[in-house]
């Protein structure tokens, strides 16, 4: 009985899909709104930013001994470095300067697997600002207010990948009136100053490049996802993990025919994401993940799993009309979600998702190019001018504690 059931299911599915597929090279979507047009925008000449000259020990010998930082997906703390040092709106006059930026690589401290430690970041940045206070006037004018950091960590300033911990530390103190460039979005969290900008994760370019394949293969994959469903060894009980979402779609639907799940990582991962209609991207420690820009550089339908984040560049991509937002507690149906979105809805997303526009503010590439993530950033730091005159202190006044914060992160680095 069920297996007729299925396969009837499925024919249907194969007609749907082969209409999809059929219909989804025919046009590229104009943005309609300001939402297109703000990512066409050019930050030359509409801001000026001043690099600070620190030591290497705060970026490139940290790098030198650790190169797998150029490739892990915090690595935008480093190319945007390199992209700010040859960027036309560097300027060598910190007199004129709108944005200051202070290039650490605090991400950069990795365990013999790869994996970024966050731990000595707080005494790294507390040093740099130390540093640049005591050596330029412009800290002490304003505390921060005009400066930028690059935090590229899963909670940002709060540097500590269990959201608990995070909570707990808070945004490192020195750090609560700068503008903060990080991966990390949720909304009403301690970890999201107002006035952020929230960036994707690095993902490597010319990888994802290399691994495309021709337009208007069929997307036969209805719902794709690789990934951990627990985290066994940092998670033992459970629940924490992705708050349980992750979780929830496996148990739900391991066995349904309509969803390729796994924790295995195929070679094929990136063509597989470019023949599916939905890609799953759920919260694991924090909401986002490097899924968000993959599923839009390869045109799966982003189904974002992960209350209240705040997603990248979000005042300029209309991300509510190319994904489909799934809310963590209506995770068991997941299925009867998806199969009831309209075809028109689901063509209309997918010739968005063609928008090349958008697949470019998705990327840090090398050379930099219009449009990319990089001068999203910048656009970003442009619409926060001119300051409020507010962010200059008097002479004397100061609104920053330098000896507050956990004991552990005083310590001289
Ligand atoms: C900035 O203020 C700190 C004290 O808060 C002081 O030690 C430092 O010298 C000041 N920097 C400059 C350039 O005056
Ligand atoms: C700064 O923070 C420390 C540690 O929390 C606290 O003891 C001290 O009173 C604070 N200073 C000011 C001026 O608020």
């Amino acid at each position: 009985m069920i297996i007729p059931m299925c396969l009837r299911f499925l024919v249907l599915l194969c007609a749907f899909l082969s209409a999809i597929s059929a219909y989804q090279n025919l046009h590229t979507e104009r943005i309609s709104g300001s939402a297109g047009d703000v990512l066409e925008d050019d930050p030359v000449g509409r801001l000026k930013v001043y690099v600070y000259e620190l030591p290497s020990k705060y970026n490139k010998k940290l790098l030198q001994k650790e190169p797998r930082c150029l490739t892990h997906m915090f690595a935008a703390e480093i190319f945007m470095h390199r992209f700010l040092l040859s960027s036309p709106v560097r300027t060598l006059n910190p007199e004129e300067a709108d944005w200051f930026y202070t290039p650490i690589y605090a991400t950069c401290d990795l365990t013999p697997n790869g994996l970024p430690l966050p731990f000595k970041s707080p005494r790294m940045m507390r040093s740099a600002i130390q540093l640049i206070s005591s050596n330029w006037p412009y800290w002490n004018r304003t505390e921060g207010a005009d400066h930028f950091f690059v935090v590229p960590h899963d909670f940002g300033a709060c540097f500590h990948y269990q959201e608990e911990k995070a909570i707990e530390r808070g945004i490192l103190p020195l750090l609560k009136r700068a503008t903060l460039v990080q991966t990390f979005g949720q909304r009403n969290h301690v970890c999201l100053n107002d006035g952020s900008i929230t960036i994707p994760p690095y993902a490597p370019p010319q990888k994802m490049q290399a691994h495309l394949i021709p337009q208007g293969t069929p997307r036969s994959i209805f719902v794709y996802f690789r990934g951990l469903f627990y985290d066994v060894n940092n998670d033992p009980e459970g629940g924490y993990y992705a708050r349980g979402a992750r979780a929830a779609v496996w148990e739900n639907f391991k066995d349904n025919p309509l969803f390729d799940i796994s924790t295995e990582h195929p070679t094929t991962y990136y063509e597989d994401m470019q023949r599916a209609i939905f890609c799953l991207c759920p919260l694991g420690w924090a909401p986002w993940s490097p899924r968000l820009v993959e599923a839009v550089v390869f045109g799966c339908i982003p189904v974002i799993i992960a209350d209240d984040i705040v997603l990248p560049f979000a005042d300029a991509i209309p991300w509510e009309e190319i994904g489909v937002f799934v809310a963590e507690e209506d995770v068991p149906n997941l299925d009867t979600i998806l199969t009831s979105l309209p075809t028109e809805v689901i063509l209309r997303k997918q010739r968005l998702l063609a928008n090349p526009s958008m697949k470019r503010a998705m990327m840090f590439p090398q050379p930099a190019q219009p449009g990319d993530a990089f001068h999203q950033i910048l656009n970003g730091l442009a619409r926060k001018l001119p300051h409020h005159s507010s962010i200059y202190l008097k002479p004397g006044q100061k609104l920053l504690n330098w000896t507050a914060g956990s004991v552990g992160d005083l310590k001289p680095w």
